[in-house]
């Protein structure tokens, strides 16, 4: 037995129970869910791998210097000597060799020659190109010739000096140069590895000269340096842009080592401009530009004029270029923490689809509606539908963020876990309040559903695509980068972008992520981020509960935008109706059919002497629409009063539109009376509908049940909602499945998707009945139910009347008068009459209807026959010889209508014939048809 109201926690439980198993059903989406991150990780992981395998030979190399004699290495020794060009940049260098400056020198096929495309009487003849002789060439100019003449005069050497005690030293005195391609650092330099000449340029060049030095060079070359005067610098651009090499167009190359413009420099001002190709870089990346062999020109021309100035004894010495020590390092790549901030946005975003679609779910399915009528209340169903989502997030993330950190992605191991708790956190309860916001506009579930993940698939691109160049880019406004992350997809890329970034460079440095002081740095955005989205949390969480009261129809009675300043309306409206009500009711009750006023009168005596044995009391209930779009106002009901003892079973009849759904919503609580009260077992239904709704039970006209849910969850659901509890309750559930006839073969355990219609209407009147409610209210419960289900279903009702209140409503007259014990046939708002059957059948139809079937010749002799025995009988229809008769009951006496009959069969044929009582079928045409025929006079 439920005893008392299910308490907030009772509800809850009962809620949390039905949803976890929901969800138990929805197995395949759950492994869809759960297998996308890992799949993702995994993938992740072997692209990582992957990467790893190609950086590996690129450490510094290592080699074994001693062998044990089977074979194994007993020492192992590393570092610059055993390495690869490649692997070389990752060695440790406590002490950075020094290299000689060079310059750029250009191969001796690209060397600028007289060509047909460019042709100057000053270069030489491009037969050089096939001899490898072509001269390596400087261009120069300025204001004053002959200054910058003496200028270039001593900046090349005349021969090649090589002190060999001093080798570094005495190389300064000389210009060297290589056509290698400098690295990004200069740690080994590659002009001195075998493959490529050293060139040592000199204003004279020896025939054939060709000579070795003792450093660890493969070969040195002699060559010519070649200076010309050039009138303008215009002149050099012109000639640097006809230089250019394009693709493998060979012969139009006329590439030079570098060009002075000697501007306005005299002997006390030295004012000079160089060109170089800054072509000669390997430039991948965000890697520093390499200039390498820039300095050594420009100390040519500065230590030029330094001896223009002081004499040819004065040496400005460039000696050499040497790197900054560093430790070993190792090349790493964290490769999935770069594209994990695209990844990780997606399987974020996976649950809003999925959390969207099930709350649209509910409301597409009424189910919230039938949920709230058998008593659970918006509190409890927003909390824990939220805790729950909440939970099922957290799972989701905490699966995730560990199942990353053991496949070992460093953008979980390397970040603070706290920071990621705080994330994560913060953004799934923005998402959860989102999704609540946004289900408020979706009715339909597969438009949320499509909705949701283009949403997921376009926030990712967006983000990676869009929205990080602007992050990357440093010139765009941040206050631009502030208003895109309040979209939350924005934000949540962006928390996921910095957590990446930071595992990356700690990777990459071998050092820590992503620690709370770092929150500071003015590039991480993380502080703005989790600001933003605990901002936005709260008041996308506000606008949703607001939301859901105004505008969703889910939660039953919709309050107006302003329903939070009732306290103060309702002072003065409560003031005002007593006396208004009083006055119309005055009216109705001299329009009150006898039947109706003496209940309206049983209504009152009852209100003054309060009687237990009553279930349901409507004192004079009223439901006003008020008018809109310029419509008057519509009385849906019109003063209602009903006394309803225990085990009556009350059937309301009415046609299609006369207020019985208004009545029925006022008595489950959808909708609130205007005016008027009534009592179900003694509470209040203005008041106190909590505890009317655990001993009342619905069942509506349209089925709302869960697919997935079987037959026995539902009643377990419903049954605790009516807080029934342990054996109770599985002994109420046994009962009321076995009542319904759904509990042989297992039928009770089947998903209730799969039930027949009139196994969904049996299931719903089991529902109106589990937990012993007093009042029950069935709206239409047979419709479209086969004969032999509604039988069934019958039986079930008249079982159930025996001590508990029904209100029942119904097209069907046969139905009508097998369940009911009264009826009240309701028209317009109001009552036309109340009674049980036989009275009104009694009281409304004064007349038999008979019947005959004869052939078509014969039809006068009918009409005659029923004119003999009553002379006010009326013709209702005649179709090929079958005719149709109202005879009045005090003109006919049955047992001359048979003499009749008998006498007109022994004069024409008589196919068939029939007499009836009157049906209640006619008492309702009439009743209605009278009715309305009124009411439309004013
Ligand atoms: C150009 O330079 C020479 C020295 O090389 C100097 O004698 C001469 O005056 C300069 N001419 C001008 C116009 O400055
Ligand atoms: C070579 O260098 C050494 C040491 O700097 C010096 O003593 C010697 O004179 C130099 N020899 C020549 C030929 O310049
Ligand atoms: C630089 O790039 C050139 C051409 O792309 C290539 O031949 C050379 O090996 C590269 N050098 C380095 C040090 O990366
Ligand atoms: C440069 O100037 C000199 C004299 O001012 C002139 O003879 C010569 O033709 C000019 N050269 C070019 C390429 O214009
Ligand atoms: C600069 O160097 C690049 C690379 O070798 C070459 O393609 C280009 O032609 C050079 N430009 C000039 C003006 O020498
Ligand atoms: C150097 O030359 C440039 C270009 O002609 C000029 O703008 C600048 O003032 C000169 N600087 C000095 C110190 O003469």
């Amino acid at each position: 037995m439920a005893d008392g109201p299910a308490s907030f926690w009772t509800q809850a439980n009962a809620l949390l129970r039905k949803n976890l198993t929901f969800q138990k059903r929805n197995l395949r989406t759950n492994i869809r869910l759960i297998a996308f991150p890992v799949v993702l990780c995994l993938l992740l992981v072997m692209l990582q791998a992957v990467v790893n395998s190609l950086l590996k030979d690129n450490d510094c190399g290592c080699q074994c210097v001693e062998r044990t004699a089977n074979g194994k290495c007993a020492k192992e020794e590393c570092g610059l000597q055993y390495s690869t060009a490649d692997q070389a940049g990752s060695c440790s260098f406590p002490n950075p060799p020094e290299w000689p400056p060079l310059l750029q020198v250009p191969a001796p096929q690209y060397r600028a020659v007289s060509t047909d495309f460019y042709s100057s009487v000053d270069l030489p003849n491009e037969s050089c190109r096939k001899s490898g002789s072509c001269p390596v060439t400087f261009l120069f100019t300025g204001n004053n010739h002959s200054f910058a003449d003496s200028l270039v005069g001593s900046m090349i050497p005349n021969s090649f000096s090589l002190n060999s005690s001093d080798i570094l030293e005495s190389l300064a005195d000389d210009v060297l140069g290589s056509a290698s391609w400098p690295g990004y650092v200069n740690y080994q330099e590659t002009a001195f590895s075998p493959e490529y000449p050293l060139y040592y340029v000199q204003s004279k060049c020896p025939a054939n000269s060709s000579l070795s030095i003792a450093i660890s060079v493969g070969s040195t070359e002699e060559q010519k340096g070649l200076n010309l005067w050039r009138n303008s610098s215009s002149e050099i651009n012109d000639e640097l842009y006809k230089g250019y090499r394009k693709g493998n167009a060979e012969k139009k190359i006329n590439e030079i080592v570098a060009a002075f413009d000697f501007l306005n420099s005299n002997q006390n001002n030295f004012n000079v401009t160089i060109w170089y190709n800054s072509t000669y870089k390997n430039d991948t990346g965000n890697q520093p530009l390499s200039l390498l062999r820039i300095p050594r020109s420009v100390n040519m021309a500065s230590s030029a004029f330094l001896q223009y100035l002081m004499g040819p004894t004065t040496k400005m010495l460039f000696e050499f270029v040497k790197e900054m020590p560093k430790p070993e390092t190792r090349v790493r790549l964290d490769f999935a923490s770069l594209l994990g901030g695209l990844f990780y946005t997606w399987v974020i975003l996976q649950l809003f689809p999925v959390i969207l679609k099930s709350v649209v779910y509910e409301k597409q399915q009424n189910l919230r509606i039938m949920m709230k009528m058998h008593g659970l209340g918006d509190g409890p169903y927003l909390m824990i539908s939220y805790a729950y989502f909440l939970l099922i997030s957290a799972v989701y993330m905490i699966c995730f963020v560990v199942f990353g950190s053991l496949i070992g992605l460093k953008f979980f191991t390397l970040n603070d876990y706290s920071i990621q708790a705080v994330f994560y956190f913060i953004y799934i309860n923005l998402q959860i309040s989102v999704a609540f916001l946004a289900a408020a506009f979706f009715s339909n579930v597969k438009t949320a559903t499509v909705v949701g993940y283009i949403l997921v698939f376009g926030s990712g691109l967006l983000g990676g695509f869009l929205f990080q160049p602007f992050v990357e880019d440093e010139s765009f406004p941040r206050n631009w980068l502030i208003v895109m992350e309040l979209y939350p997809g924005f934000s949540l890329y962006r928390g996921l972008y910095e957590f990446s970034q930071y595992a990356f460079q700690g990777d990459y440095m071998g050092d820590h992520g992503m620690r709370w002081k770092d929150l500071s740095d003015s590039t991480n955005g993380m502080k703005e981020i989790l600001i933003i989205m605990l901002a936005e949390w709260i008041v996308v969480l506000l606008v949703a509960l607001y939301v859901d009261q105004v505008l969703s129809p889910g939660s039953g009675i919709t309050k107006s935008p302003l329903f939070f300043l009732k306290t103060f309306k309702k002072k003065t409206s409560s003031f005002q109706n007593p006396s208004l009500g009083r006055q119309e009711s005055k009216v109705f009750v001299e329009m009150d059919k006898e039947d109706v006023a003496q209940e309206r009168e049983k209504v009152e005596q009852l209100l003054l002497e309060p009687n237990t044995s009553h279930a349901i009391v409507c004192d004079n209930l009223k439901k006003v629409y008020p008018g809109k779009d310029g419509n008057p106002e519509k009385f849906a009901v019109k003063g209602l009063s009903l006394a309803l003892p225990r085990g009556e079973c009350f059937g309301m009849l009415g046609p299609n539109g006369a207020g019985k759904t208004s009545f029925i919503s006022m008595m489950i609580g959808l909708t609130k009376p205007t005016s008027g009260i009534a009592f179900v077992e003694g509470l209040d239904i203005r008041t106190q509908m909590d505890r009317i709704y655990t001993s009342m039970g619905v069942c509506p006209q349209h089925d709302l049940l869960w697919e997935t849910l079987t037959g026995r969850e539902h009643l377990l659901f419903y049954g605790r909602l009516k807080n029934l509890k342990g054996p109770a309750l599985t002994q109420a559930v046994e009962e009321s499945l076995k009542s319904v006839n759904l509990f042989n073969g297992g039928v009770g355990d089947k998903q209730a998707g799969k039930y027949s219609g009139g196994m969904k209407r049996r299931l719903s009147v089991a529902i109106s009945l589990i937990g012993d409610p007093k009042v029950v209210y069935m709206d239409e419960p047979s419709t479209g139910l086969d004969p032999a289900s509604r039988n069934n279903l019958w039986n079930v009702v008249k079982h159930a009347k025996q001590n508990r209140a029904i209100i029942l409503t119904t097209h069907s007259m046969e139905e009508a008068e097998v369940l009911c014990d009264r009826l009240g046939i309701f028209v317009d708002g109001s009552f036309q009459c109340i009674g049980n059957p036989k009275e009104l059948k009694g009281r409304y139809g004064g007349s038999y209807v008979f019947t005959m079937t004869t052939s078509a010749s014969n039809e006068e002799d009918v009409v005659n026959l029923v004119k003999n025995l009553s002379p006010s009988a009326n013709k209702i229809y005649q179709i090929s010889g079958t005719l149709k008769f109202e005879l009045p009951k005090n003109e006919v006496r049955i047992a001359d209508v048979f003499h009749a009959v008998e006498n007109a069969k022994s004069r024409f044929t008589v196919q068939a014939w029939g007499l009836a009582d009157t049906t209640l079928e006619d008492v309702f045409i009439r009743v209605a048809r009278g009715a309305q025929a009124f009411n439309v006079l004013p």
